[in-house]
């Protein structure tokens, strides 16, 4: 099983859409097992986009990921961040094919709703900065044996 960070990006929330976004991870069969709203703040963007801080348009994404409430969100499963990934799309939404989150609900490369974990490394330094190791309520939910075989 692998874990990996999500963020309902302030465009999400604002437009309404957390409840969709997050039904398609459940109707998936991923495992949400660490939730909550919240703000970022200017030194939590920093962290969280450490890769990007340098770039000419990292100022207008802080302004973007501080201006508004998140939810973020562990969700767990086989594959989980590569699964996340593809059901989010390519970053912009004018790219992102069409049935995926990103290519479904936006037409902005910077408002793109959804951040998922890019790779293992990532995954693990990103849950970090948003939960503590309480606040994850890991556990197989009963329905498991109806989500895959047992060997998967
Ligand atoms: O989120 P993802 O890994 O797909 O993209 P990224 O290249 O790591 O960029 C992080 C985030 O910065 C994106 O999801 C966009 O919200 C934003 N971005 C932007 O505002 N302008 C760009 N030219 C590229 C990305
Ligand atoms: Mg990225």
């Amino acid at each position: 099983m692998e874990r990996t960070l999500i963020l309902l990006k302030p465009d999400c929330v604002q437009r309404r859409l957390m409840g969709r976004v997050l039904a398609r991870f459940e109707d998936k069969g991923l495992n949400i097992i660490a939730m909550k709203m919240m703000r970022v703040t200017p030194e939590l963007a920093k962290k969280h986009y450490a890769e990007h801080v340098k770039k000419d348009w990292y100022p207008a994404l802080e302004g973007f990921i501080t201006g508004g409430p998140i939810v973020a969100a562990v969700v767990e499963g086989l594959e989980a961040i590569r699964v996340v990934r593809e059901m989010l799309g390519a970053t912009s939404g004018l790219k992102a094919a069409s049935g995926t989150v990103r290519g479904d609900f936006s037409s902005s490369r910077q408002m793109n709703l959804v951040h998922g974990s890019d790779g293992p490394a990532a995954a693990q330094r990103e849950i970090a900065l948003y939960f503590r190791d309480e606040e994850i309520c890991a556990g197989e939910p009963t329905i498991a044996p109806w989500l895959r075989a047992a060997d998967e």
